[in-house]
């Protein structure tokens, strides 16, 4: 799932055992050889894998003991027995001590590879399962904010905490990182749930108009006003207001909040009465509060007053954990609401989710989500379903094959064709070569050999 899956091949035949090795590589297995079956074992007990293949005839001890020993030491790593053909009446009795499948020799690349996807695939939907039970379980849902990364988890305590006090919560982060989703949370898990719970946007209204909204207006106020009109603190009295966009606030109606906040009073615009109402206030923006301070943009002295309780939702891509449990969440939820059959993801469509940096984080994962429900074809889900961008990776080596210039010989342009590749996910990770290697699906090493060959970085400090 969201680790690269991880392969030992036993086989003593070193041809045989490159061949299947640099298939697997080819397709960004994690993968380990060896051409012995004690040495298997000892790989075996240290490294987890999730499938082994080995021969069943290997120089020092037989496949069978390798099955056995393995599946001791971890019950869930999954074996495929290569037979010779002859052999193949051992292999079913293998099958006994816990073998998945066999492939009789000789056999093509494709054979084994479909095979060992057919494995994967099974594992996904064994953790798959899992998590969905885990999440209906309400174990990844608080209030149905779905998250099981650290800093949401993080998130969820301190929402926790923050419920049971009337302190001011200034929410931060990117669009669409969930941050309506947590002042809902707040509110509905505070005392005051029972109160009202007022969300007013400071960018959808007018600047001149804000301030009317806010703390309401009196009759003949200004052209228009024809009746008094209670503002939205008022209507808040005894529950929570959600200043939404506060980053956009003008200055003049800051002062007019900070009078609130300090003095827990404010008049009706043309009003004579001072009011008061007892509102908690929680906040939201996208911007950087602080830069705007120092730009001139935000009063210093309210952006104190407004940071009692700061918490910044992290943008998808760097809680890498939640991708494929909020997608499952989302593809649950628009099946049932569109009435489609059950759907999963394909492999490469999963594999496309966690490579996709989200720019619109949770929202737009919700909406390819969603796009790909209704229009997707297929019972699996593809990552051209989902969104041109994320078929990109796809896109981008097609991108660099077109670049590579005149008639080379197969490995030259192969050569060109890594450099160009390298290069373009180094600049889109910005130089992060841990990274870099991860999407990659090579080790930090690999990653530093072939920059140094391919002379992609002239010094890469790795
Ligand atoms: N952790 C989450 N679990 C489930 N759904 C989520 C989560 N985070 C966000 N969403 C969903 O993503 C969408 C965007 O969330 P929300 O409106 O709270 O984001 P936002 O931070 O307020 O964005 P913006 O700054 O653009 O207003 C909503 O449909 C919300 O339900
Ligand atoms: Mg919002």
């Amino acid at each position: 799932m969201s680790r690269t899956p991880r392969i030992l091949i036993i086989d003593d035949e070193p041809l045989m055992r490159i061949s299947i090795s640099d298939a697997l590589k080819a397709d960004e297995y994690y993968v380990k050889e060896t051409g012995l079956g004690r040495d298997g074992i000892n790989l075996s007990s240290d490294n987890g894998f999730d499938i082994i293949i080995t021969d069943l005839r290997l120089p020092d001890i037989d496949g069978i003991e390798v099955l056995k020993a393995c599946k001791r030491q971890s019950p869930e790593t999954m074996v495929i027995l290569i037979t010779a053909y002859g052999s193949v009446d051992t292999a079913v009795e293998a099958m006994k001590y816990g073998a998945y499948d066999y492939i009789t020799k000789p056999f093509s690349m494709d054979e084994l590879l479909l095979m060992v996807k057919r494995l994967i695939r099974l594992r996904d939907l064994e953790e798959e399962n899992l998590m969905l039970k885990e999440q209906v379980e309400g174990r990844y849902n608080f209030d149905g904010i779905i998250g099981k990364s650290e800093r949401m988890k993080a998130i969820f305590e301190k929402v926790k905490v923050v419920s049971q006090t009337d302190s001011t919560v200034l929410l931060l982060g990117e669009s669409g990182t969930g941050k309506e989703l947590i002042a809902n949370a707040i509110h509905f898990n505070s005392s005051r749930k029972d109160g009202p719970f007022v969300k007013i946007s400071c960018a959808a209204v007018p600047e001149t108009l804000l301030e009317a909204e806010l703390f309401g207006y009196e009759r003949g106020a200004f052209t228009g006003a024809v009746k008094q009109k209670k503002g939205r603190f008022e209507l808040a009295h005894r529950g929570t207001i959600f200043l939404d966009e506060i980053g956009e606030m003008s200055l003049s109606v800051q002062v007019k909040l900070l009078r609130v906040l300090q003095e827990k009073e404010f008049d009706r615009l043309g009003g004579t009465e001072t009011l008061t109402a007892d509102v908690r206030i929680i906040c939201a923006t996208q911007r950087d509060l602080k830069k705007e301070v120092q730009k001139g943009n935000f009063r210093e002295d309210l952006y104190y007053r407004l940071n009692v309780v700061p918490i910044t939702l992290p943008p998808l891509r760097e809680r890498k954990d939640d991708i494929l449990l909020l997608a499952n969440h989302f593809l649950k939820y628009y099946t049932e609401l569109y009435r489609k059959g059950a759907k999963n993801f394909s492999l490469e469509a999963k594999e496309a989710l966690l490579k996709y940096p989200f720019p619109g984080n949770v929202r737009e994962l919700e909406n390819s989500v969603e796009r790909a429900v209704v229009l997707g074809k297929g019972e699996d889900i593809q990552p051209w379903d989902l969104s041109e961008e994320m078929t990109g990776s796809l896109g981008g080596a097609i991108k660099a094959i077109n670049n590579i210039q005149g008639h080379d010989n197969l490995s030259k342009a192969l050569k060109e064709f890594e450099k160009q590749y390298i290069t373009r996910v180094l600049e889109e990770t910005k130089g992060n070569k841990s990274l870099a290697a991860k999407l990659l699906g090579v080790s930090r090493k690999t990653l530093w050999e072939k920059c140094k060959i391919l002379e992609i970085i002239k010094n890469p400090d790795l």
